[in-house]
Formats: structure tokens, sequence, C-alpha cells
């Protein structure tokens, strides 16, 4: 496994390993699997998929400064670069990139990719200028990789809606795989936010997974609340939850993310829709998490 902090020798090799294939009459397919660090099984699936897919993974890790609101977690964002590099080598991974800041913004960015509509609801209204910093950055990462394939955890369900959308929407030759969440035994979605948790609010933070995968349940068993009431009752019992501050707690078509009919029954705008995204954002203490599933009309 070879590890690249400058983005000049990552491009150098890529381009041998690609003219290398050239020469046996084969194309490279390059899988990358864009990452924050902090590894998990959440991200270890992706490399998996992504291992199974292609000739060359590719895995970043990059803390992304322009990603993070002022007042949110950058400083304290977690990482352990020899735990990850660890993980990275189990997985089978062929190249670490983990640039510095200073090598992926000498200076600052006076270029940003932003992807309308969409990164204006749900995390994109608490989090402005969130998802521009992550379009930048992946669009970045996609021109220096040049990958045959990108995986993103369905966990960060907005920003698959959105990373696709830029991608069709601005020719990029890549195909995006949604890889499904990986949660821990007991439904916790992993996140690398995790530990910030107390034992009381991991313990509180059960609510998001019980009370989502109980509302699938119902839909697929066929209870027809309207999508307004679905709401309702799921804003609540996240709200009975004494330690949990939602932000938000949304139903929209996915990947559109337009809204439902409200007086509509859920299982009749399942219908209409193939699919339909059941978000939530929830603060525990000072960690914010988010959670979703997504119903499908099978
Ligand atoms: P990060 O939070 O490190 O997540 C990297 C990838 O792992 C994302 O695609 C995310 O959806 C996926 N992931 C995280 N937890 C998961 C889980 N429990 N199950 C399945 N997949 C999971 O998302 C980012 O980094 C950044 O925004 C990034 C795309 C790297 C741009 O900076």
């Amino acid at each position: 496994m070879k590890v690249f902090t400058a983005i000049s020798e990552l491009k150098e090799f890529l381009k041998f390993g690609r003219l290398a294939a050239i020469k046996e009459g084969k194309e490279l397919q390059v899988g990358l699997v864009p990452t924050m660090g902090y590894l998990h099984e959440g991200h270890a699936s992706l490399l998996r998929r992504a291992r199974t897919e292609n000739d060359l993974v590719v895995l970043s890790i990059f803390v992304n400064p322009i990603q993070f609101g002022p007042n949110e977690d950058l400083d304290r964002y977690p990482r352990d670069t020899e735990r990850d590099l660890a993980l990275a080598e189990h997985e089978g991974v062929d190249a670490v990139f983990m640039p510095s800041v200073e090598e992926m913004y000498p200076q600052p960015t006076k270029t940003k990719v932003a992807v309308a509509e969409l990164t204006s609801k749900l995390c994109g209204a608490s989090r402005p200028g969130h998802f521009d910093g992550v379009t930048t950055v992946v669009s970045k990462l996609f021109n220096i990789v040049a990958p045959n394939r990108a995986y993103f955890g369905q966990k960060d369900a907005q920003q698959v809606a959105v990373v696709a959308q830029m991608v069709n929407d601005l020719n990029f030759d890549i195909e995006i795989v949604p890889c499904p969440i990986v949660r821990e035994n007991d439904g916790l979605a992993l996140s690398s936010r995790n530990v910030y948790l107390s034992a009381k609010e991991r313990e509180a933070a059960l609510i998001l997974s019980r009370s989502l995968k109980q509302l699938e349940a119902d839909v697929y068993s066929g209870h027809t609340t309207t999508v307004m009431e679905a709401r309702q009752q799921l804003t609540q019992k996240i709200g009975s939850e004494p330690l949990a501050e939602i932000d938000y707690v949304e139903i929209a078509a996915f990947p559109g993310l337009t809204p439902l009919q409200e007086t509509n029954s859920l299982s009749s705008e399942l219908k209409a829709h193939a699919v339909i995204l059941i978000a939530v954002a929830v603060k525990f203490g000072t960690t914010r998490l988010i959670d979703n599933v997504l119903l499908t009309g099978k």
C-alpha cells in the first residue's frame, strides 16, 4: 500500500498504473473512497465494495476545512492516522491520499462548486455552505484521481443526492455507487462523531434508529398514516427522549428531495415516488447525529 501526501505524486502513480494496463491492452479500473478519516466499519464497507469492483482502490483521508461552519467541530474532529492506515492495509487499499490543508488549498479557493436547491434543505438548511465545501473538495478529488467509480454511504443520503446531481450536471465520467448504512448491533449508525457521545448520550441516541425502524416497519406493514402524521409521530417519539434536541425530521422524495403531499398517506406517496427518504438530525449534548431510512416501493 502506497501513502501519498502530494497531489503530483499520486497523479504520477496513477499515470504509471494506467500506462501499464494499456500496454496489456486493458483499461485500469480505479475506485475512489473519499473520507475524513477516523475510519470505522462504515468506511470499511465502502472500501470492500470498491475492492470487489476495481483494479485499484484509492482511499482519501482529508478533514476538509471548507465544509465546516465557524461553530462546528473542525478543531476537535477525531483523527488517528496510524489506525486508519492499518484498516486501509487490512482492506486491501492500493493508495491512500492524505494531503495537508496547504496541499489541497495552497491559497483560499476562489472557485467553489455549488449544487442548487438540493442543498438548501435538510442538513443544508442548518449547515449553510456545508455542501458547497463537500462538492468543491469532491470535485478536486475527482479531478486528481479521475476514478471510474466513487463510493459514498447512504448514511449521508443528502450528500449522495448532491454529489450524484453534480456528477450529472458537470459531466464527470464517474459512477457514484451508494452503499448501505452500517450500524452497531444495537442499531446506532456508525459515525466518526460517535466518540464524542457520553455513555448516557449514546444510549439516548438509540432513539433515532429505533424510531426510524419502527416507522419503516409501519409503512411496509400497510399502516397508512399521512405524511404529516408520520412526521409528527416521529418528531414526538424522538422529542420524548430528554437528551435529544431535534434539528430536523424530514420526509421527502429521493433523490430529488422534493416535498411530498402532506395529506396523502405515506404508502400512496411511496407509489407515486419510487423512493422516499426519512431523515433526522438530532443533537445529543454538543454532538449532532444524522440518521435515515430509504423506503422503496418494493
Ligand atoms: P466521512 O464522514 O468520513 O464519510 C466518508 C464516507 O463514509 C461517506 O460517504 C459516508 O456516507 C460514509 N459513511 C460514514 N458512516 C457510514 C456508515 N455508518 N455506513 C455507511 N457509510 C458510512 O462524508 C464525508 O466524510 C465527507 O463529507 C467527504 C465526502 C469525504 C468530503 O469531505
